[in-house]
């Protein structure tokens, strides 16, 4: 499973990146209002530090307009993923813009339904948020349960990139449903390396060490 970073904060991502285990950045509008460069800074400045997959918004609500932006946006960097939002106006720009060679990321989708028509609109991902799904008395991870298996049966291309994450549970229901992506918030991706046993441990192994052989090797 792919693992994306929900942030557009360029240190923040840093950080993360210099782990080793992050595949892409993911932005939107709200992401990229709370950061202090200028758009074009930001996204360059994103995706100097990783190099993989990195989505960046549309604002337009026609898909004229969508398009224009996302020919735009696509050529800051050969990184680029244009998200687009799941609307009939989307869907319009996310088939030219398939045809014209822009990978795609059809955002704010909360529906089988929906995922369905992404799909055969040809875009290279789709973002169900399950964290926004949640919060409206439903269970988000079930829609990535039924959208494994719907892509499945139909052989579609579109990459399943779960979005609106809020806790590690959807982490682990992604993975076992077989998501292809996730992308995550960057303080979910630092819980997701805790565990109490593992501070336990090695604070019992550096004790043991310490009483017999000193504090170095
Ligand atoms: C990423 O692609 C989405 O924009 C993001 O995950 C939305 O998360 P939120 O529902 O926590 O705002």
């Amino acid at each position: 499973m792919l693992l994306f970073i929900d942030s557009a904060d360029v240190e923040k991502i840093k950080r993360l990146n210099s782990m080793g285990c992050i595949d892409g950045v993911t932005t939107n509008p709200s992401l990229m209002a709370k950061q202090s460069l200028s758009f074009k800074d930001a996204v360059n400045a994103i995706c100097k530090v990783v190099d993989g997959p990195i989505s960046v918004e549309v604002i337009a609500l026609d898909a004229k307009g969508m398009i224009d932006e996302a020919k735009k946006i696509s050529k800051i960097h050969k990184n680029i993923v244009v998200k687009i939002p799941c609307t009939a106006e989307g869907l319009i720009a996310i088939k030219e813009c398939s045809k014209l060679g822009i990978k795609t990321n059809c955002t704010l989708v909360f529906s089988l339904t929906q995922a369905l028509l992404v799909a055969k609109a040809g875009a290279t991902y789709v973002s169900p948020f399950v964290g926004r799904l949640d919060d409206i008395g439903q269970d988000g991870m079930l829609l990535i349960e039924d959208m494994v298996k719907a892509y499945k049966n139909y052989g579609f291309k579109t990459k399943i990139l779960v979005a609106s994450v809020r806790k590690l549970e959807h982490i682990r229901r992604a993975a076992i449903y077989g998501a292809d992506a996730i992308t995550v918030p960057p303080e979910i991706i630092d819980d997701m390396l805790k565990h109490q046993k593992t501070d336990e441990g090695i604070a019992k192994f550096l004790e043991d060490w310490e009483k017999v052989k000193g504090a170095t090797i």
